[in-house]
């Protein structure tokens, strides 16, 4: 696929998601209006809608329908979404920058910040058990548990308690990788695979592929967050830059240098790729995005 022609196709279902998010989200006229309005304030506007984008490309190779695709990749990018703004409250992160504009928690308040979070999460749940995602109800509730243990401890909140405990610590490579898998990995895993669900199922050499595929991209996803926080400015991140090492975080910067870093970023690169060699054609977006994940400057 040419670069253009993913460009335009990642503007293509950014610009359809913010339609989506929008259409879904409820309207910020309506009581609680304060809770609303921040909850669209959360979701809405920048964003690269990375997990969209996955959900969007693995439903490519299952061939799965677009209406389908909108939702599941919703309830991502909600889940997604909640995680930022949790993520950012002082308890957390104390952040005050996101995606170019004040943190919630800034904004607002706090206690709204945390509401945005419970709130967001539990419409991501509830787009899921209200719209026909899969042929089967069996398939479905597959779907919800899949995003559930994605979100849950043993997934990106549990990998956000490895964090808290790990500030201020340097972690083996190991226990990094855990916290990173964790905290970021599980919920862009949950992204391809309820994408691809959401269409025809695979055989089992392709479902383990794709799969392989996710959990690398996973993983460099955060690798990649780690050098970008380490290398990037602020103004391009829309995030506060060099952060982790202000407040101790262990990260593959702190680990194994910028070299190393970007070193297994690549070779996650690598391993995506050749995930996907049993998925054939149909697989060519999910190969643009592994190489967007690890190419990005923000
Ligand atoms: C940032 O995620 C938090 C991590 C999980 C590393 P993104 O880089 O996907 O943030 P947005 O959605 O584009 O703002
Ligand atoms: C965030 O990791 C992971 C989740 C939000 C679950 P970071 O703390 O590194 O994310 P940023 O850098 O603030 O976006
Ligand atoms: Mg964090
Ligand atoms: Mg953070
Ligand atoms: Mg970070």
């Amino acid at each position: 696929m040419t670069d253009t022609a993913f460009q335009a196709w990642m503007g293509d279902v950014q610009a359809r998601m913010e339609a989506v998010l929008a259409r879904l989200l409820p309207a910020a006229h309506v009581a609680p209006t304060r809770l609303h309005e921040a909850m669209r304030y959360a979701a809405l506007g920048a964003g690269k809608r990375v997990r969209p984008l996955l959900a969007f490309a693995a439903g490519e190779v299952t061939r799965a329908e677009a209406p389908r695709l909108e939702i599941a990749a919703a309830a991502v990018e909600l889940i997604h979404a909640y995680s930022l703004v949790h993520d950012d409250l002082p308890c957390m992160d104390n952040d005050v920058l996101r995606r170019g504009k004040p943190t919630v928690h800034v904004e607002y308040d706090e206690p709204t910040a945390l509401l945005v979070g419970d709130a967001l999460q539990t419409l991501a749940f509830q787009l899921v058990a209200e719209h026909r995602l899969a042929d089967e109800p069996r398939e479905q509730l597959e779907m919800v548990k899949l995003l559930a243990l994605a979100a849950g401890s043993r997934g990106m909140a549990g990998g956000q308690s490895i964090d808290l405990e790990a500030t201020g610590k340097q972690l083996a490579l190991p226990e990094l990788e855990l916290m990173h898998i964790h905290k970021t990995g599980a919920l862009i895993r949950a992204a391809v695979l309820i994408g691809a669900a959401c269409g025809h199922p695979l055989g089992a050499h392709q479902q383990a592929g794709l799969d392989r595929y996710a959990k690398s991209v996973g993983l460099a996803f955060q690798v990649v967050d780690d050098l970008l926080d380490y290398e990037g400015n602020t103004a391009t991140l829309g995030k506060t830059a060099g952060k982790d090492s202000k407040q101790g975080k262990p990260t593959y910067v702190s680990a194994v240098g910028v070299a190393g870093t970007r070193e297994l970023a690549e070779e996650l690169r690598r391993e995506a790729h050749a995930a996907l060699a049993g998925v054939g054609e149909r697989g060519a977006r999910l190969a643009s995005l592994a190489d967007f994940v690890v190419l990005r400057k923000f």
